[in-house]
Formats: structure tokens, sequence, C-alpha cells
């Protein structure tokens, strides 16, 4: 079997030119030209790009081609660059640095930062309305979905529990692992379930496998923020383009905090082979296979 990382490398090859070129271009023409560079320059800082990567690789391993999910793969990297962007503003975690530059209200101000979130948010829907590669029905249902974990009974909400939880902590108060988990899987799952899920509707998925990707999309967006937790406490900015140890300084709960570094490394093991279980169970499960140890492995 191929090593995970070459997989993850040569996948990252091959579907990174299918998106990224379309990340300016959606971005060129119209008048507001400060709030349009400032939603480039936070798209092109860079980042993993595993959310669009997962969806092109989802849509493959029900047999279809990646190119039919690339407006839904747009469409994620614009609503998760949104959320970064708002996440780093000095109203929510004050943050300088993201994807290894200063961040979009350090650069351009939090005024155009908020604006640039908004507009990376409303844009991707426009991209999603605009492909005329789906069908009418698979278009509204990719809308229905990514609104729907994009917004308060998704991340939006997670992002709400997770400041009501810090305004807890700092006033001496806590929460237990069942909460942590529901604002772990609102505030980082409900997009990369999505993720899966609309490369299942993009590659007309059966139910059956719709649903063994929306499994896995769960159990992977679980995992992927036990090692966010995990590196916040063990890895330096210069690994993750961003800062760490801000949990700590905060008070936050997380996986480390309530497991140990031990229990959090066992809890993500365990999402993690959720993950495969589900994966295993698709017709192409090789890309997948490797993402799924790439992220419980990856040190940035
Ligand atoms: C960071 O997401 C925020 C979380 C949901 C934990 P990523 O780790 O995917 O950030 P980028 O896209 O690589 O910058
Ligand atoms: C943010 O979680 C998740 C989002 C919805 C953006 P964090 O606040 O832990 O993300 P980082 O560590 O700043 O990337
Ligand atoms: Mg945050
Ligand atoms: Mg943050
Ligand atoms: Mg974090």
């Amino acid at each position: 079997m191929v090593e995970a990382s070459t997989q993850v490398r040569a996948d990252l090859d091959r579907l990174l030119p299918l998106v990224e070129p379309l990340f300016t271009e959606a971005l060129q023409e119209g008048e507001a030209k400060r709030v349009a560079e400032a939603m480039r320059y936070s798209l092109a800082a860079g980042g993993k790009r595993v959310r669009p990567v997962l969806c092109m690789l989802a849509a493959e391993a029900i047999g279809s081609k990646p190119e039919r999910a690339r407006s839904c793969a747009i469409a994620l990297e614009f609503i998760h660059t949104y959320s970064l962007i708002h996440d780093d503003l000095p109203a929510m975690d004050d943050d300088d640095l993201r994807r290894g530059k200063p961040t979009c209200h350090i650069a351009f101000g939090e005024g155009q930062a908020i604006l640039a979130g908004d507009g990376l948010l409303t844009e991707a829907f426009q991209i999603l309305a605009t492909d005329s590669n789906l069908s009418p029905e698979a278009c509204v249902e990719a809308v229905r979905i990514l609104s729907e974990a994009a917004g308060w009974r998704g991340m939006v909400g997670g992002q709400s529990l997770d400041l009501e939880g810090e305004a807890l902590t700092s006033s001496g108060g806590t929460y237990d692992l069942e909460h942590l988990k529901r604002i772990h899987r609102l505030k980082t799952g409900a997009l990369l379930r999505v993720s899966l899920e609309l490369g299942a509707i993009a590659g007309s998925a059966s139910p059956l496998q719709r649903g063994a990707l929306r499994e896995a999309g769960a159990a992977l967006g679980l995992a992927f923020q036990i090692q966010d937790d995990i590196l916040d406490a063990t890895s330096t900015a210069e690994q993750m383009g961003k800062r760490v140890g801000k949990d700590e300084g905060k008070g936050k709960i997380t996986y480390p905090l309530l497991l140990g570094l031990e229990g959090a490394r066992l809890a993500l093991t365990e999402a993690t082979s959720t993950a495969l279980t589900h994966i295993q169970s698709l017709p192409n499960p090789r890309s997948l296979t490797a993402w799924a140890h790439y992220l419980a492995e990856r040190t940035a």
C-alpha cells in the first residue's frame, strides 16, 4: 500500500488545480475592490484545503469524478475561510496570525475583515447556484445542507457555544466532555461532515453511500478538532501558521485539558477508526483512507 503521506501529496497535486485558480477568478469583477482584496488575501494565504479535497475525494470514493464536486469544494473553502476570518477577530479569539500571515483584520482593519467574511459566505452560495454541472435538485439539496452546516445549527452555533463556554470558565464554571463534544461537533464537525456529504450529492451517491460518507465526515470532523486542540498544546506557531497555546491561556476546555494528552490521543484514534469503518464500505476507499490517517497524524 502507498504511504498515506504520498497519497495525500498526490491527491493535492491533482485536485488543487481544479479549485485554487477559481478562488481568485470568482473575485475579479465588481466595484468594491478593497473587500475583494481582503477576501483574496485570506484565501490565497494558503491553508491545508482539507474540506475541498475531502469533498472531491468523497465523490471519487463512490466512483464519480472529482470535477463534479468542484463548485461544492470551492464553496466549502470560502465558508471555511470566512469562519477563520471571523474567529480571529478581536471580539472572538483575537488572533494576529493565520495561515502564516497577519490575520485579515490586522491587514485590512476590522470593518473590512467582517465584510470579507460576509462576502465569502454569500459568494459560496452564489458559486453553488450558478454551477450548471449540478442538477437543479442536487443544487437545492447542496444549498440546504451547506447552509444548515454553516449556520446556527452548525458552525455558527458551535462558535456561539464556544464563546459561552469561555465566559463560563472565566467566571469559575466548567463543563463536561459531553458538552465539549457537542461544541466540537458543531463548530468544526458540521463543516467537515458536510464536505463529504456534498461530495456524495455531487457524485449522485446512493442513500447508503451518502449515509456512510456523512458518518465518516462526522467522525473525521471530531478527530480534526481533537487534533487541533492537541496541536494548540504541543506545536509551534511556525509549524501551524497561527498562534498556539491560546486555549490554555484562555482557560478553554479542550480534549487535552479534560482527558490529558494521552487520553486526547486515544479519543482521536477512536474517532479516526470510526471514520475508517465507514470509508471502507465505499467502492473506492483508497484516498479517503489515506486522508483519515494523515489528518490524525498531521503536525500542521
Ligand atoms: C482551523 O482549520 C480551524 C478549525 C476548524 C480547527 P484548518 O486547520 O483546516 O485551517 P487551514 O484551512 O489549514 O488554515
Ligand atoms: C475554530 O476553532 C473553529 C472555527 C469554526 C473557525 P479554533 O478557534 O480552535 O480554531 P483555530 O485554532 O483558531 O484555528
Ligand atoms: Mg475559536
Ligand atoms: Mg481560533
Ligand atoms: Mg484551535
